[in-house]
């Protein structure tokens, strides 16, 4: 047996008795579950639709992608329950709903929130982490928009309290991959690079990639996506109107 092996052997019997110093010690073995993820800016987007739901899809185009999230209280190194998650994202060719009337092709004039177009309400969700800190989501992998690299925004809530605001990145192999494929290459007439976009670069985009995307059905892309991310908040954090991206 190998020393991997035996170290995990080791965990899995001591973890079967309750004390602190296999909690401390099983805690720390987790660190890396209790990594503050790294907030990124909301963009001009975002609505408080609140709209329940795990599927947000409602028919649009774009490939199907099934997404899960942990969420962790990086304070206690624990899964946190009770988090609101909210997510919102452009469809696959870099619409996003309430603001169909803006060009995908057109640069937003700032980054602060924008007035909407209209009342769609595709893409937009929450869910309500469980017991495990776990939500997931049924999307579809999101288009290039103007000057943006795909993303996926997401805010964690709290009792009310917005305690997170992240931009969650792809691979650049993947996001070529991607494009590639119908309806996505519609859209996209040159190689997609992380570091080409700014907000990118300047929110550390390298921190909060979603690693590990999986085909949905274990064998063709072109099929869908499977992929989860565990995102560690601070619940007693209040995130900043700057990060919010409005005008206060
Ligand atoms: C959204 O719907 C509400 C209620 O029907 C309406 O008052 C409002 O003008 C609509 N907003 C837009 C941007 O179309
Ligand atoms: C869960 O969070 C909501 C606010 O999002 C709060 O009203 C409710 O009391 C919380 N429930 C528990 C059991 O903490
Ligand atoms: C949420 O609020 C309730 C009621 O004020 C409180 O008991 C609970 O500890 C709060 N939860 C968190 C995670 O702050």
């Amino acid at each position: 047996m190998n020393k991997l092996a035996s170290l995990f052997l080791f965990i899995a019997t001591i973890s079967l008795i309750n004390c602190e110093l296999c909690a401390r010690l099983g805690r720390h073995i987790l660190q890396h579950q209790c990594v503050l993820t790294p907030e990124g800016t909301e963009g001009p987007y975002y609505l408080p639709y609140h709209l329940v739901r795990s599927d947000i899809r409602e028919n649009r185009p774009g490939l199907q992608f099934k997404l899960k999230f942990k969420v962790t209280d990086i304070t206690k190194c624990e899964p946190m329950k009770n988090v609101t998650i909210d997510i919102w994202q452009a469809d696959a060719l870099g619409t996003y709903s309430s603001y169909t009337k803006n060009l995908p092709t057109t640069v937003p004039k700032s980054v602060l929130h924008a007035d909407p177009t209209d009342n769609t309400t595709f893409l937009r969700g929450v869910q309500i982490t469980d017991d495990n800190g776990e939500v997931e989501f049924m999307t579809v992998f999101p288009g290039q928009y103007a000057f943006r690299t795909p993303h996926i925004h997401l805010q964690a809530h709290v009792n009310g309290t917005t305690v997170h605001v992240a931009q969650l990145y792809f691979e650049n192999s993947l996001n070529n991959r991607m494009a590639r494929l119908t309806p996505y290459k519609q859209r996209v007439n040159k190689e997609i690079r992380n570091e080409d976009d700014y907000i990118f670069r300047r929110d550390n985009g390298d921190a909060t990639i979603i690693h590990n995307i999986k085909p949905l059905d274990g064998k063709r892309l072109s099929r869908g996506l499977n992929g989860e991310m565990i995102i560690g908040i601070d619940p007693s954090h209040e995130s900043s109107s700057a990060l919010h991206g409005r005008q206060e």
